[in-house]
């Protein structure tokens, strides 16, 4: 199974952006100990970007090649309709998306509160840093066939 793990906007700044609330652990800290854990026969491609088009694109390859998701939508989380859509046409499909969050974003600014992507998605895990990252993986495999 290969499995994609999705990054939004400005997560290809962890580690030295706002780690009090992040952390120091960089996105490849983060890759490195997914495969790490892996399961063998899992494949973990770990992707960022901050643009919602490749983002979108990103969902629809996940449907056309049957890959299950983890997926932090960052900012898009609070906004991004287009997004959403794309999140229900995975899930849709049948395939498993965890959204995942580093902070808790219900500690957080109030418009923080508010994901427009929690209610298409097969489950949420936030607030645990890498540790939302591993969490999501092992559930996304476990509904996997
Ligand atoms: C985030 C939380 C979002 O509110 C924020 O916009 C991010 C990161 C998180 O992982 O905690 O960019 O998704």
């Amino acid at each position: 199974t290969n499995v994609l793990i999705l990054n939004g906007p400005n997560l290809g700044r962890l580690g030295t952006r706002e780690p009090d609330v992040y952390g120091t652990l960089t996105l490849d800290d983060i890759q490195a100990t997914l495969e790490s854990e892996a399961p063998e026969g899992t494949t973990i491609d770990l992707r960022q970007t901050d643009d919602e088009a490749t983002l979108i694109g990103w969902l629809h390859e996940a449907v056309d090649t049957k890959s299950p998701v983890v997926l932090n939508p960052a900012a898009f989380t609070h906004y991004s309709y287009a997004l959403r859509d794309a999140v229900a046409i995975v899930t849709t499909s049948g395939l498993p998306l965890v959204e995942v969050h580093l902070s808790n974003p219900h500690a957080r600014e109030e418009f923080r509160h508010t994901s427009v992507i929690s209610g298409v998605a097969t489950g949420v895990i936030a607030g645990l840093g890498a540790d939302s990252y591993r969490l999501a993986l092992q559930a996304v495999l476990a509904r996997v066939s």
